[in-house]
């Protein structure tokens, strides 16, 4: 039986591990919350820190797909020497540091990227085959070195290795309708940048399409349609019959303390995603080939 393990059940991770128990799987994952290791029948979920339960669980692991992100602070950069520094990339991913001398010879990885690594390319398109723009955001450096260390990872152990490099993640309980309705007085931020987005059921679709396949490379995980940051929250005020939210410049979005650093470094790249290796390759038909179609699915559900 095909088993397949996820680090990090989170928005996406928790809704890749149910599809994947229908789709035939049996599933094991890692969260850290006590609360959330109850919620799930068929899903059999592991504490991140339960290393022998988790090494067994790797033993046994087909599909192994990792939704944790980089740690947010970082030592990297002071570090010359190649070898160090490799350990250093490694290190900064928690599932690397931890498991990563169990993961080798599992045959199938997926390593959950970010479209962060392309950089800023002044609204020009970009695929599998575009070379980052540099100097990147903080987190696209992360992003790559983590990229690079899986790489290495899947290289020494002769694993295939798939890298989806993922669009905005909305859907149900995270998406512009919910932010326009719980909004409590702050303004959204209006820029010239556009964004691909993904619905999380088309990245799910996305994922085990390749988990399937056992695919190989780096994938575009994106919508066909890139459109303006601010597009989306317009469009759901407009499904939700409410009066447009007030929107800032991003500039006065900075002045006046409104963003973190890191959501206002989004707005500093701009660039359009092509996702016609994942169409071809991985045969994924989207459901919601732009945040229209995702977005009045949503309404019609609420
Ligand atoms: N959200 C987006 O729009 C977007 C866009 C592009 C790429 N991505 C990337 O795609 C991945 C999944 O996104 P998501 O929105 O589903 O993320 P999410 O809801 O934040 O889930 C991330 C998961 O990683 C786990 N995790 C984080 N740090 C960890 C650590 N140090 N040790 C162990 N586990 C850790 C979390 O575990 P706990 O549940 O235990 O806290 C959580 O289950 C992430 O890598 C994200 O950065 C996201």
């Amino acid at each position: 039986m095909s088993v397949l393990f996820c680090f990090g059940l989170g928005y996406s991770g928790a809704r890749l591990a149910r599809r994947a128990c229908r789709a035939g799987f049996r599933v094991l994952g890692t969260s850290r919350k006590e609360h959330a290791r109850k919620e799930y029948k068929d899903v059999e979920v592991l504490s991140f820190d339960d290393e022998e339960r988790v090494r067994w669980a790797l033993d046994r692991t087909t599909h192994l797909v990792t939704c944790v992100p980089p740690h947010k602070t970082s030592e990297t950069n002071n570090k010359k020497d190649k070898k160090d520094k490799d350990e250093e990339e490694a290190r900064e991913d928690a599932v690397l540091a931890r498991y990563g001398d169990a993961l080798g010879k599992i045959p199938w990885l997926c390593y959950y990227s970010s479209l962060s690594v392309y950089g800023d390319h002044g609204g020009g398109e970009v695929d599998e085959e575009t070379a980052p723009a540099f100097p990147l955001s903080v987190r696209g450096e992360k992003r790559l070195a983590a990229e690079r260390a899986w790489q290495r990872l899947a290289t020494r152990g002769g694993a295939r290795l798939c890298v989806m490099r993922i669009a905005g993640i909305y859907g149900e309980g995270r998406n512009a309708l919910l932010r326009v309705r719980d909004k409590k007085g702050k303004p959204f931020v209006e820029s010239a940048g556009v964004f691909n987005r993904i619905h999380v059921d088309d990245l799910v679709e996305a994922v085990l399409c390749a988990a399937r396949k056992r695919a190989t490379g780096i994938f575009n995980i994106c919508d066909d349609v890139p459109s303006l940051s601010h597009a989306p929250i317009l469009y759901a005020a407009k499904l939700l019959g409410v009066e447009a939210p007030e929107l800032v410049s991003v500039e006065e979005a900075r002045t006046r303390g409104l963003l973190s650093e890191m959501a206002l470094s989004f707005h500093g790249e701009c660039k359009r995603a092509k996702n016609g290796k994942m169409r071809k390759e991985l045969e994924v038909a989207l459901r919601y080939a732009d945040y229209r179609a995702g977005l009045i699915e949503l309404a019609q559900r609420t």
